[in-house]
């Protein structure tokens, strides 16, 4: 592998010194860009199917940059299946009907063992085989996601479909390009004419959980679940909007001519060669007993893996076996996927509540006959906000479908309306908060309604509740069972009143003994120790969830310097993006919260880096950490070496091209085509003043900043 990687790092040396030059003649600039071409693709095939790195990223922008200007300059030696293709120029109008090359069919569900045990009897029946003759069959995990084809023409990518009823799918090859795990290009040295894949096109749990905070955070109606989000993403117009989607595909069949492939084994096997992310945990199973001992280790192994799968798909191996079945209107008889226990099922909403939460946002919340869903008793289910609810159009008594969306909480899908009963009550979207009947407010640019009342006792819980949780100060024993206590007998009104708790009135709530109490209040005193990190996430400020609070305090060392913060400095932060570079600019400036910041300092909290207490010389040492900046033009008071030096010692780099990963573009005097390029890709630009104002912000000492402090007011 070192050696792979010393040979193409030689390799990419060489081309960028032929670049210099400057005298590429039409031969070699062709050549270059086969050569770029080849290199980008090793590397994205290794980063999206190997799940391995061969190329630093910066190394990646940078050839990725060269070819694309190459491909620019010389429009002759373009080709649409070049790395650079994979978004389109132009959002579509809308997708054109296309019929299969070849029928995709759905499969027959098996729900139990015993179903299973029944289609083996069947295939066997059919094929005329003795009940004692064995069958060899592949187990593959069934994918919840959508389905897709494929044609590679000569071994390119020619056309991507949805499923569509089967007969006919649309055009979204625009889109499918944008998906880095399908080969634009197969890895063959002599591909078939013609080559139809097919496979499932699916979301990660993580990404569609950062959709749809997204989605919330800008007020838009959330994906009900990783399969509709990568189907709703399958069919959007734009594949900008597409390619910011880390859709990901497992290809499970394909069909040819003379490709001299005889089982789905062997397919698979073909398939990966080719390039394609195969879907790891397929097993060659010799019996039915091997194939049931595959389902039963996925049913509980698979709450495990980072995406959705609801079943198994169990197929014959042998192509000729596969022939002799054939098909029948909807299913191969050859095919079956045995699913696991329903996690969507059906149930009565009893009530519809309002719930308010941490942040003020009031959560519609179905209250429900009790069910089995996923293999616990459901009550509640989530109905996520006001508009989701008229959108269900959802009354008390109607039978309504829940699921438990990727492993996480309950909603109701949708409602049965035929089942509607005759009488059913309506209900009304609350005016008042339904527990400190403070009227609610709904924002212009959001689809949740909020209470705003700073001591709503639903609030002071919800604080109390993060506060106590695990990431954060991790208060053993302190459940909402007791915060509801603690609140309502009035012994607490805030997160500071915990660390006065008298032990008589609390060893005298109900329901706790003088043992308990003494634990408690042993455990609230012991969270005083939690570093800055977990007080900070505690805090529970909108938009700064764990990985945020640690970027925060490695940039921060103590509330200090992180209360001073502007939003410009915050932003330069790697990671912290608007919404809560904004969110902690203005928690300081709410005079409460700088009370409750005094509080917790007299009760002994360390609201500082522990390590480097308040050093001002390690402030903000990592401000740039692993940033990109690019300079073009001539700075007025720094020479650009200094710009580099200053830039460096904060832990970012000077490069010379634009990408989209630069960070800023510092723009001095007489610009060059390099401020162009940043706008294209929206790249944040600096003036000198701004950049010098950044630097005195995160109060580096730097004599290059003292000196220029006239130019930066
Ligand atoms: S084989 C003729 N294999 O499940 C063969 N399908 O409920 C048909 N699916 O439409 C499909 N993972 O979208 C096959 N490993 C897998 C699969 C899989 C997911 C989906 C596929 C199909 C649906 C049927």
């Amino acid at each position: 592998m070192l050696r792979y990687v010393e040979s193409y790092l030689f390799n990419t040396v060489t081309t960028v010194t032929t670049l210099k030059d400057g005298k590429m003649n039409n031969s070699n600039i062709q050549k270059t860009i086969i050569k770029l071409r080849k290199q980008l693709q090793q590397a994205n095939y290794a980063y999206h199917v190997l799940n391995e790195s061969i190329m630093e990223d910066s190394v990646y922008d940078q050839l990725y940059r060269k070819l694309y200007t190459l491909e620019q300059e010389n429009p002759n030696f373009s080709n649409s299946n070049s790395v650079t293709q994979r978004v389109g120029e132009k959002p579509a109008l809308h997708f054109t009907s296309v019929k299969h090359n070849i029928t995709l069919y759905s499969l027959e569900n098996a729900f139990n063992l015993d179903e299973l045990e029944a289609w083996k009897s069947r295939c066997q029946k059919y094929l005329g085989l003795q009940t004692n003759e064995s069958i060899e069959y592949v187990a593959e995990l069934k994918i919840d996601g959508s389905a897709i084809s494929l044609t590679y023409k000569n071994g390119l990518l020619v056309r991507g479909l949805t499923r569509g009823d089967g007969v006919t799918g649309e055009d979204i090859t625009q889109n499918i390009r944008t998906i880095f795990s399908i080969p634009l290009r197969l890895n063959l040295d002599n591909p078939p004419d013609i080559l139809n894949i097919n496979g499932e096109v699916f979301l990660p749990f993580d990404e569609f959980t950062r959709i749809n905070e997204q989605k919330k955070k800008e007020g838009k109606i959330l994906f009900a679940n990783p399969r509709n989000a990568a189907a709703g993403t399958l069919r959007q117009l734009d594949s900008k909007i597409v390619s910011k989607r880390r859709l990901q595909f497992f290809a499970y069949s394909l069909y040819a001519d003379n490709l001299n492939i005889e089982n789905q084994w062997n397919s698979l096997k073909f398939l990966q060669k080719c390039g394609f992310l195969v879907n790891p945990y397929y097993r060659l199973c010799k019996s039915l007993e091997t194939v049931t001992n595959y389902f039963n280790e996925w049913k509980s192994a698979k709450k495990h893996l980072p995406y959705m799968t609801d079943g198994i798909v169990v197929k014959i191996n042998s192509y000729s076996l596969q022939h002799k079945l054939g098909f029948t209107q909807r299913f191969p008889r050859w095919a079956i996927a045995l699913k696991y226990p329903a996690e969507e099922v059906s149930t009565i909403i009893i009530d519809i509540i309002f719930n308010t939460g941490r942040t003020g946002a009031v959560t519609p919340m179905a209250v429900m006959k009790p069910v089995l869903l996923g293999g616990t008793v459901v009550r509640k289910a989530t109905l996520h906000n006001i508009e989701r609810i008229s959108q269900l159009g959802i009354c008390i008594g109607d039978t309504v479908v829940v699921r438990k969306a990727g492993e996480i909480i309950p909603e109701v899908v949708r409602v049965l309306k035929t089942l509607r009963p005759f009488k059913i009550k309506t209900f009304q979207i609350p005016e008042r908060c339904t527990r400190c009947n403070h009227i609610l407010t709904s924002l212009s640019n959001e689809v949740v309604i909020r209470c705003i009342n700073n001591s709503c006792p639903a609030i002071l819980k919800g604080t109390l509740v993060h506060w106590a949780s695990r990431d954060a100060l991790d208060i053993c024993g302190l459940g909402e069972k007791i915060i509801d206590l603690l609140i309502s007998t009035n012994l607490v009104n805030s997160i500071s009143d915990l660390y006065y708790l008298d032990f008589q009135k609390v060893s005298s709530l109900e329901r706790m003994g003088k043992k308990s109490a003494e634990n408690l209040i042993k455990s609230i005193e012991r969270s005083k120790d939690k570093s800055w990190t977990q007080i900070l996430y505690g805090l529970g400020i909108h938009h700064i969830g764990y990985t945020t609070a640690m970027l925060l305090t490695e940039n921060f060392s103590s509330v200090k310097h992180l209360s001073k913060a502007s939003h410009d400095s915050l932003m330069t932060i790697k990671g912290i993006g608007k919404e809560a570079a904004q969110s902690i600019v203005d928690w300081f400036l709410i005079e409460e919260n700088g009370k409750l910041i005094n509080k917790l300092n007299n009760i002994g909290f360390v609201l500082e880096d522990k390590k480097s207490g308040l050093d001002e010389s390690k402030l903000s040492k990592h401000q740039f950490l692993n940033m990109t900046f690019v300079i073009t033009g001539s700075l007025n008071t720094l020479k650009r070496n200094e710009a580099k030096d200053l830039i460096k010692e904060l832990g970012g780099k000077v490069v010379n091209s634009v990408t989209k990963k630069t960070n800023y573009i510092i723009v001095g005097n007489n610009p060059g085509s390099k401020l162009s390029e940043g706008a294209k890709l929206n790249i944040i630009q600096l003036n000198e003043a701004e950049f010098l104002k950044i630097l005195k912000d995160t109060n580096i000492k730097n004599d290059k900043i003292h000196k220029n402090q006239e130019y930066i007011k």
